[in-house]
């Protein structure tokens, strides 16, 4: 089954996990690891004709995966080589708000030519990712992201530990990114940019070597602007370890089917139980098509006979232990907008308007009756509040919300904490936590065009 190139890739794969078995020093240490924003070009097909003009950190897409310690200062210096300003936002991650990466909010834009030093110290272990936070739904659609994973002190024993960023593109036949379409108010005010081409690490095929018996750590991230990725499955023995970055009881995925809204995780454990040549797909469904967009292959030679019997739950979080009380200062919110939403005006910077007006500004989403973020916040609350979110979806589309500095319970989800969760139209739920990092965050929706277009808020715990 195998060729003579897999078995190569097979033998990189391998030194790889060995490596991945040291925690990073690199980056534990005073020595910052250096992330490097720029404009260039890559070749996402092999033999493509022309490379696709990106934006990308270290000249990757995605951008490295970065390791840093649970609990300890990890110094990342930013570099913008770019030739316009932005920032890097450390998705999920309970940090300092002067870290946060939200230009105008946190810090000032990093301008080009210019750099900022991000000091990590993640109270929590997980899957996380980075992002531009500026004009998000350009520059994250034109590749600026990257996974970051905080590692466990004392992490479940796997063979492989295997990082995938799940990602949409539109491109045009050259595979050029189809730039005529960023701004588009009819994607603004309906689902948002989606694409037409799926990767996988930045690849449109990718295949990931396994041997019979291994026990695979496998860390999904959808790094897309606005798809929901519905991801397929084929493993037997599969359990979901972790949402969001944050440890659940171990459980098997309904019918091999995960569920990822953008800016979601998924860490799941997998052992290989199949025979040496076997294949199984990774599939991303989109309506009634299943595309193959990654695949574990088994090679030649079994690991072991006898499934490993270690446990494989992860170590809690300080997040995920924290206890929610019975009572909460109620803040309602109520999601508006978009196309067929019934929304006739909303107030932007200060002056209500109609939604033809509103489009008019490229504003199609409110939350309270507020478009943007205006002066004031959504709430403000004593540090060790613990707040409710009552969200009522009063629209036509799907919002994936997240919260900054701050993992939450979804009311209809009791016992996971997240930091992203997706609302489905016409839905409602609380999104429940106890406000405890200091300073001015945001809550927005997580598809970067509604974002843009107004769906958007903050909050501040003093
Ligand atoms: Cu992943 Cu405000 O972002
Ligand atoms: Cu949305």
């Amino acid at each position: 089954m195998l060729s003579r190139r897999n078995f190569i890739k097979a033998g990189a794969l391998a030194a790889c996990a060995g490596l991945q078995l040291e925690p990073s020093r690199a980056f534990a240490g005073r020595e910052p690891f250096r992330l490097t924003a720029s404009a260039g070009e890559v070749r996402i097909e092999s033999d493509q004709q022309t490379a696709t003009r990106v934006m990308y950190y270290n000249q990757s897409i995605p951008g490295p995966v970065i390791r840093i310690p649970q609990g300890r200062e990890s110094l990342i210096r930013f570099q913008n080589r770019l030739d316009e300003p932005s920032t890097v936002h450390w998705h999920g991650l309970r940090i300092d708000n002067s870290m946060d990466g939200v230009p105008d909010v946190t810090q000032a834009p990093v301008m080009p030519g210019g750099e900022f030093e991000y000091r990590l110290t993640p109270p929590d272990a997980g899957t996380y990712w980075y992002h531009s936070h500026l004009r998000s739904w350009y520059q994250l659609a034109m590749g600026l992201a990257g996974v970051l994973v905080v590692e466990e002190t004392d992490p479940p024993k796997v063979d492989r530990d295997l990082v995938l960023a799940i990602d949409d593109w539109r491109l045009d036949q050259a595979m050029q990114m189809d730039t005529g379409s960023f701004g588009s108010m009819h994607d603004w005010a309906h689902s948002g940019r989606l694409g037409n081409y799926l990767t996988v690490n930045g690849k449109p095929e990718t295949t990931f070597e396994v041997s019979s018996g291994e026990r695979v750590r496998l860390r999904l991230v959808n790094t897309a602007n606005a798809r929901i990725m519905n991801l397929l499955l084929e493993a037997r023995q599969m359990s979901i370890v972790a949402l969001d970055g944050q440890p659940v009881k171990p459980h098997a995925p309904d019918s091999g089917r995960i569920r990822l809204a953008p800016g979601q995780r998924c860490d799941l454990i997998i052992d290989m139980v199949e025979s040496p040549g076997h294949r199984s797909p990774i599939e991303v469904v989109v309506g009634e098509y299943a595309y193959d967009v990654a695949r574990f292959s088994y090679g030649p030679e079994v690991r072991r006979d006898q499934l490993p019997d270690t446990p494989i739950e992860l170590p809690d979080n300080p997040a995920n232990k924290v206890r929610l009380p019975a009572d909460f200062r109620h803040v309602p919110m109520l999601m508006q907008g978009g196309a067929m939403g019934g929304m006739s005006s909303a107030i932007y910077q200060g002056r209500e308007m109609g939604l033809r007006e509103l489009i008019g500004q490229n504003k199609a989403w409110a939350i309270n009756g507020v478009v943007d973020m205006s002066d004031q916040p959504l709430f403000r609350v004593e540090r060790g509040t613990a707040v409710s979110l009552d969200i009522v979806n009063d629209n036509a589309w799907p919002h994936a919300m997240h919260i900054h500095g701050h993992h939450f319970v979804d009311d209809r989800r009791p016992g996971i904490w997240r930091d992203t969760t997706l609302f489905e139209r016409g839905e409602k739920g609380a999104m429940q936590f106890v406000a405890d990092n200091p300073g001015k965050w945001l809550i927005h929706c997580h598809m970067a065009e509604h974002m843009a277009a107004g769906m958007v808020s903050w909050f501040e715990v003093v």
